[in-house]
C-alpha cells in the first residue's frame, strides 16, 4: 500500500489539510481511502523463517499491527507532531501501555493528583500493590512541590494537559524541564486537549495519550486509545503491551476513528466557541453554585492556558453544579432537552454526567467539588444558541425561585 500525502509532504501541511490527508493509505485497487482490512492474517512469503512473530507493522497478523492500525498510527502521528504512535482498543488500554512497558518494579512515579479515575485506581491500588511500583501524587501546579516528590528511582512523571474532571491545567513546558533534569519520562494524557488544539510534544513532552473515545472519533461510535511520542519510546509499547498482552484495536473502530478524526479541526472550533460561551453564561447566573472553565478569568490556571493553549481556546469540557443538593443537580440535568446525560465526552453531542460529590476522595480537589459535586459538561457541536436556551430553560425549571448556596457548606440560602 502507498501511503499519500508521504511524510516529507504532510509535514508542510495545514491542520486542516493534515487532518483529512495525513496516514490515508492507497492500496492496488486505487480506492482513494484506505480500505477496511477486516482480515486477521496476511499472507506469508514463500519462505517465512526470516519473520519475527513480534513484528509491529503489517503483513503478519492483526495484533503485530493491521492497515488500518497503521494508517490511523501515522495519522496520529502527524496530528500531534510525534515520530510514531500506536493506538490500542481504549484509552484506558493506551495508559496502561505506557505504565506497563515504561515503568518496572522498584521504580517510582510521579503522578498529577487531578486525574482520571483509571488512572487514580491503577496508581493508588492496582500497580503498587500488584508490582511494587511506588506511585506519589503531587500537585503539580507547585513545580516546588513537584520537584520535592521527584526520587533518584522516578522513571515517569504522568499528568493531564487539562485535568479530569476539575479542568485543573498543566504547565507542561515547566514539568517536562523538571521531569528531564530527574532523568524521568513525561506522559501527557491529552485527551482533554487534542491536536491541532494543543500538541505537548512541542512542550517537551515524551509520551502523549489520548483516549480516542472523545474528541478525535468524535461521533460517540468507537473506543480507542493512542500514545503518540518518539520512536524509541513507542517501539517497545508495540512489541511489549499491544503484541504481547494484546489490548489491540478492531480494525473497524481504527477505520472509523480514522474517519471521525477527518473532521477534528472543524469541530474542535465549534467546541471551543460554544464552551467558552456557555461557560460565561453559566457563571452569570446566580443559580449556578460554582464553575471551573479554564477560560474563565476567574480560573486558577485562566493565565497558564492561554499562555499554553496559544489563545486557541480552552477545551470543550466543564466542571459546575447548580445550587442544592444531589437531587436538585439531577432535576436539572432531566429538564435539559437537548443536552444529554451520558458519561462520554468530546463527542458531537452535548452530554452531562452528574457525578455526586466522588470528588471528596481527592483532598485536592476545590471545595465545591467535594461539599456539593459537579456536573460535567461535555459541550458538543450543535448551535451554540440551541445550547445556551436548553440550559436556560432547564435553570427555570429547576429553581422557580431565586437562591444562593454557600460553598463551604453546601447550604442554600434564600436570597
Ligand atoms: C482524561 C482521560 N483519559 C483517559 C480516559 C479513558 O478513555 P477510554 O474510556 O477510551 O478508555 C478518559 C475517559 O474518560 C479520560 O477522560
Amino acid at each position: 500500500m502507498s501511503q499519500r500525502p508521504d511524510r516529507r509532504r504532510a509535514e508542510t501541511l495545514s491542520d486542516l489539510s493534515l487532518a483529512v490527508h495525513a496516514g490515508n493509505r492507497m492500496d492496488s485497487t486505487k480506492a482513494l481511502r484506505t480500505p477496511l482490512v477486516m482480515a486477521n492474517s496476511y499472507e506469508l512469503p514463500e519462505d517465512p523463517s526470516e519473520i519475527s512473530w513480534s513484528a509491529t507493522a503489517p503483513g503478519l497478523y492483526t495484533r503485530n499491527t493491521g492497515v488500518n492500525q497503521a494508517a490511523l498510527q501515522d495519522k496520529l502521528a502527524a496530528l500531534d507532531g510525534g515520530e510514531d504512535a500506536v493506538v490500542l482498543a481504549s484509552g484506558v488500554a493506551a495508559l496502561h501501555a505506557v505504565f506497563f512497558t515504561h515503568v518496572r518494579m522498584g521504580d517510582h512515579v510521579v503522578v498529577g493528583d487531578v486525574t482520571y479515575e483509571a488512572t487514580w485506581r491503577l496508581w493508588t491500588e492496582l500497580l503498587p500493590q500488584r508490582y511494587g511500583i511506588e506511585a506519589t501524587f503531587v500537585d503539580v501546579g507547585d513545580l516546588d512541590a513537584l520537584r520535592a516528590a521527584i526520587r533518584p528511582n522516578t522513571k515517569l512523571v504522568c499528568i493531564e494537559a487539562i485535568a479530569n474532571p476539575t479542568t485543573k491545567v498543566s504547565d507542561v513546558a515547566a514539568i517536562a524541564e523538571i521531569s528531564h533534569a530527574a532523568g524521568a519520562i513525561l506522559m501527557v494524557d491529552s485527551t482533554f486537549t487534542p491536536p491541532p488544539f494543543y500538541r505537548p510534544i512541542a512542550d517537551g513532552a515524551d509520551l502523549v495519550v489520548h483516549s480516542l473515545t472523545k474528541y478525535i472519533n468524535g461521533h460517540g461510535d468507537a473506543m480507542g486509545g493512542a500514545v503518540v511520542g518518539t520512536r524509541e519510546l513507542i517501539e517497545p509499547i508495540k512489541a511489549d503491551a499491544m503484541v504481547d498482552v494484546g489490548g489491540v484495536i478492531s480494525p473497524f473502530n481504527a477505520w472509523q476513528i480514522h474517519r471521525g478524526s477527518v473532521t477534528l479541526p472543524l469541530r474542535l472550533a465549534q467546541h471551543l466557541k460554544s464552551a467558552l460561551a456557555i461557560a460565561e453564561f453559566l457563571e452569570r447566573d446566580p443559580r449556578v453554585a460554582y464553575i471551573y472553565y479554564p477560560g474563565l478569568p476567574s480560573h486558577p490556571d485562566h493565565e497558564l492556558a492561554t499562555r499554553q493553549f496559544g489563545g486557541r481556546g480552552y477545551g470543550g469540557t466543564m466542571a459546575f453544579a447548580v445550587v442544592g443538593d444531589p437531587d436538585t443537580q439531577n432535576r436539572f440535568v432531566a429538564n435539559l432537552r437537548l443536552i444529554t446525560s451520558g458519561f462520554s465526552l468530546g463527542h458531537d453531542d452535548s452530554l452531562i454526567v452528574h457525578t455526586g460529590t466522588e470528588g471528596g476522595r481527592v483532598p485536592s480537589y476545590p471545595l465545591p467539588f467535594r461539599t456539593l459535586g459537579h456536573l460535567r459538561l461535555s459541550v458538543g457541536i450543535e448551535d451554540t444558541d440551541d445550547l445556551l436556551a436548553d440550559l436556560a430553560a432547564a435553570l427555570d425549571a429547576t429553581f422557580p425561585s431565586r437562591v444562593d448556596v454557600d460553598v463551604t457548606t453546601a447550604e442554600t440560602v434564600s436570597a
